[in-house]
C-alpha cells in the first residue's frame, strides 16, 4: 500500500510537525508499506524523496508523478499540527476524494481546534472548563470587564493554535493587552481563561485494535510558569506517566475524556488536557493530531501501556483502512 505522510502545515506549529512526520516515517515498516513524504507548505506541496528531490502533488487528485509514474496513495498519514490539518481543511479535501487518513473527521477537527466552540459545546454534556472571555480582532478590549468575568491571574490563548504559540499568563490588569497583541499574531480569535490551580494531566484515547482505548494519564509538571513552549520542547518540564494522582481522579478524568471522544465521534489519535479543580477535572482543550515523537506525550504513554511508536503508527493506518 501507498502511504503519503504529510507533515509541515501553514501555522507556527511547522518544525515540530515535520518532527512528527519523520518519526512516523522511520517508525513504519518500509517492507509493509510505500511511505511517501509529503510535505505540504504555504507555497508548495510537494513529495521528498530520501535524497531531498522533490516532485509536485497534483492537487487535483493528491497524487505524485515520480519518474513518468503516477503515485496515487491507499492512505494519508495525518502529522500536521495546526492549520491545515488539524482544523478541518485537509480532512475535507481528503474525504472529497474519498482517501481514508488517520485523523477524526472535517467537523470534529474543524470544532476541537476551536477551543471556544469545542469547550461550550462539550458543557451540556457535564463537561467543565473554566470561566471564559471571548474576543475577535477589532473587538474594543475592556479589561475591567475582563478581569471581573475570569480574575487575575488569567490565560490569554489565541482560540485556534497549538504548542502554547500566542499564550500568556497574566497577573495584573496592565499587562492584558500586551498579552492580547500576542494572541492575536497567531489567530483572529482570543479566549481568555480563568486560571485554575491544580494538578495539570494529558489523557491519550485512541481507536486501538477497533475499541476506543484510554492510555495511561501523564500528569505535567512545568518548570516553568505553566507549560509554556519551552516547557514542551525544550525539557523544561517533567511529563510523569502514569500521573501521581488518586485511582478516583484517575477514573474520573478517564471517564470524561473518553466521554469527549465518543460524544463527539472522534477517530484516530486524540489527546485532551486537564486541570483537576477541587478534585473534579476541567477540560482545557482536545487535540486531535498531537505530538508524535517519542518524546512526545502521546507516544509516552502508548509506550506505558506496551504499545511500540512502530505498533502505534501501523494501528492508526490499520483503523483508518478500515
Ligand atoms: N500541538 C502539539 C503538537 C501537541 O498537541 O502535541
Ligand atoms: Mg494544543
Amino acid at each position: 500500500k501507498n502511504i503519503a505522510i504529510i507533515m509541515g502545515g501553514y501555522s507556527s506549529e511547522f518544525e515540530i510537525s515535520l518532527k512528527s512526520g519523520n518519526v512516523v516515517y522511520r517508525a513504519l515498516s518500509p517492507e509493509k508499506y510505500n511511505l511517501y513524504r509529503i510535505h505540504i507548505l504555504k507555497h508548495k506541496w510537494v513529495y521528498v524523496n530520501d535524497d531531498g528531490v522533490e516532485f509536485p502533488v497534483d492537487k487535483n487528485d493528491f497524487s505524485v508523478i515520480v519518474h513518468d509514474q503516477k503515485i496515487t496513495f491507499h492512505c494519508v498519514f495525518n502529522a500536521i499540527h495546526g492549520t491545515p490539518g488539524e482544523d478541518g481543511h485537509i480532512q475535507g479535501y481528503l474525504k472529497l476524494l474519498n482517501i481514508p487518513h488517520t485523523s477524526c473527521g472535517m467537523y470534529q477537527a474543524a470544532l476541537t481546534f476551536n477551543k471556544r466552540d469545542c469547550l461550550s459545546t462539550l458543557k451540556p454534556y457535564g463537561i467543565k472548563s473554566a470561566e471564559s472571555y471571548f474576543l475577535n480582532l477589532n473587538d474594543v478590549v475592556n479589561e475591567d470587564d475582563i478581569v471581573s468575568k475570569v480574575g487575575l491571574p488569567c490565560f490569554v490563548k489565541a482560540n485556534k493554535a497549538g504548542s502554547s504559540f500566542g499564550i500568556s499568563k497574566v497577573y495584573k490588569k496592565e499587562d492584558i493587552q500586551a498579552a492580547i497583541d500576542v494572541a492575536f499574531k497567531e489567530d483572529d480569535e482570543i479566549i481568555i481563561e480563568a486560571f485554575l490551580d491544580g494538578t495539570e494531566v494529558s489523557v491519550g484515547v485512541i481507536s486501538y485494535k477497533g475499541t476506543t482505548t484510554v492510555l495511561p494519564i501523564t500528569e505535567i509538571v512545568s518548570d516553568n510558569d505553566f507549560f509554556d513552549y519551552k516547557a514542551k520542547y525544550l525539557g523544561e518540564s517533567q511529563e510523569i506517566t502514569p500521573a501521581r494522582i488518586s485511582p478516583d481522579m484517575a477514573k474520573k478524568v478517564s471517564d470524561t475524556a473518553k466521554k469527549i471522544y465518543e460524544v463527539l465521534k472522534m477517530q484516530g489519535f486524540s489527546r485532551s488536557e486537564f486541570i483537576f479543580k477541587n478534585g473534579e477535572p476541567y477540560l482545557l482543550e482536545v487535540n486531535t493530531v498531537p505530538g508524535l515523537t517519542a518524546e512526545s506525550i502521546l507516544p509516552q504513554q502508548a509506550a506505558a501501556a506496551g504499545i511500540s511508536l512502530s505498533a502505534l503508527f501501523d494501528n492508526a493506518i490499520t483503523e483508518a483502512l478500515k
